[in-house]
């Protein structure tokens, strides 16, 4: 089935490494901890282990499986495991996906690199601790269109560079630098929050199970979140499974990329609420929590503070960075794949254009906010938010896993999970009831009640 081809991670490590790069982002250092105090803290922690090792990891597994059976790019791996070739729809949706989450992403990872500038050059200790100020702040920077846009354009520059240096030599190698780099810094700001006085209080905040704030909006939530903090649902692992070496279990090395993505999620919360909590500040959600309540704690601390404040935005960036360079790479890779132009004009191609539209959903949080759709007047920001999180992703997650469970057949399935036949596949059948029933269910029930 296999065809050969040239790219792929050098090991194991390059593609555990590269797919948590993928998978750790602002989805765990940020959305995860808010989520997870918001919806009853251990309670919601609970359900979302539940569903990040059975149905994340299964999707990821699926998504490995396909990459790897095919050495293709999405829309041609669906095609060439099929012969209905309609399947590649699946596959494209996955990459429109990709591309507007990368255009988001962008804009998110545009602002928090401007905080780094903020505050190493002490920007932001010298707004104090008025929590108006701060606010203020922010607001006046994110809806003024030019920081915003100039800063977007340098994060996407230095993510097309790693592109534009190769599988191995730019993605495998620089997360191989920056991931361990990043746990660094988050046990760093662990090791300070913990030690702030009062710190107990945000660990019970985030640990302490209380099924009474666990509604069905928050156990969606959890499945909503396990999904795009694995990265699944939008072809991107299955780019990074066509370069997994052939040797390499998938089973494992699935297992690993979903228990570094799950610790950093709940190290980034543990980094996070005990220092809120400490300095008597109330867990918001959204930006607010990273763009005003963290600088304000950070600001309480004196003159540390300008170093925390550095480290915690240069996680955030870091995070956000090996993340949009696996979207990039994923709509890099299908261009050269299906057309003639190499993967430099691809990879230059797909950066201009992301680029392009991340300047417009950043613009339309400020001069362009008179800009809406639809009857709830969303800004262009909002519009693709909502897109991003309800639609697209649940709609191909659930297209993904019902092509995988039903229509690919057995015999791929267990080849690949067993490498011919030489690694043991103890758990195919708990897999099997996974991949055919509970997760396309599970997933026909986030999208139903996100829409309606
Ligand atoms: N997993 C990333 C996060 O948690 O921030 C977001 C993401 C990256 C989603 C890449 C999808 C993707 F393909």
């Amino acid at each position: 089935m296999a065809t050969t081809k040239q790219t792929t991670f050098s090991s194991n490590l390059g593609v555990i490494m590269a797919a948590v790069g993928s998978a750790v982002g602002l989805g765990n250092i940020w959305r995860f901890p808010y989520t997870c105090g918001k919806y009853g803290g251990g309670a919601f922690l609970i359900v979302y282990l539940c569903f990040v090792f059975l149905l994340g990891a299964t999707l990821m597994m699926s998504e490995f499986v396909i990459g790897r059976r095919t050495q293709h790019t999405p829309v041609k791996a669906f095609q060439s495991l099929h012969p209905k070739r309609a399947w590649g729809a699946v596959g494209l949706l996955g990459l429109i996906t990709s591309f507007f989450i990368l255009s988001q992403y962008l804009v998110l990872s545009g602002w928090t690199t401007n905080y780094v500038w903020d505050a190493i050059t002490g920007t932001l200790a010298s707004l104090g601790t008025d929590a108006g100020n701060i606010s203020n702040y922010f607001a006046a920077f994110s809806t003024s269109g030019s920081r915003p846009v100039i800063t977007l354009i340098v994060f996407s520059i230095i993510c097309l560079v790693i592109i534009l240096c190769g599988v191995q030599k730019g993605i495998e190698n620089v997360s191989k630098v920056l991931m361990p780099f990043l746990v660094l810094l988050v046990l760093v700001l662990c090791v300070r929050s913990l030690t702030l006085p009062g710190a107990g209080k945000g660990l019970e905040y985030l640990f302490s199970p209380d099924f009474s704030k666990l509604t069905g909006e928050g156990v969606l939530a959890a499945l909503g979140q396990a999904l795009f903090s694995l990265s699944v649902g939008m072809g991107v692992m299955i780019v990074y499974g066509s370069y997994m070496p052939l040797n390499d279990n998938i089973f494992k090395t699935a297992m690993w990329i979903t228990a570094c993505d799950t610790l950093i999620a709940v190290l980034a919360g543990v980094a996070i609420f005990p220092a809120v909590f400490s300095c008597g500040f109330d867990p918001a959600g959204g930006p607010g929590l990273v763009f005003c309540v963290l600088p304000n704690v950070f600001n309480t601390m004196g003159g540390a503070g300008v170093i925390f404040s550095t480290l915690f935005f240069l996680l955030l960036v870091v995070a956000a960075m090996t993340s949009a360079i696996s979207l990039l790479e994923a709509l890099t890779a299908a261009l050269h794949e299906h057309t003639s132009m190499g993967r430099t004009f691809s990879a230059v191609l797909f950066f201009l254009l992301s680029t392009a539209l991340g300047v417009l959903f950043a613009m339309s949080v400020g001069p362009l906010s008179h800009i809406t759709v639809g009857h709830a007047h969303l800004t262009l920001f909002d519009f693709v938010d909502r897109l991003n999180s309800i639609y697209l992703p649940p709609i191909c997650s659930l297209l993904t896993i019902i092509f995988f469970g039903w229509f690919m057949t057995e015999k791929d399935v267990k080849d690949e999970l067993s490498n011919h036949g030489t690694v043991k596949i103890g758990y195919y059948r708990l897999f099997r009831l996974l991949s055919r029933y509970v997760a396309p269910l599970a997933l026909l029930l986030v999208l139903i009640t996100g829409i309606f």
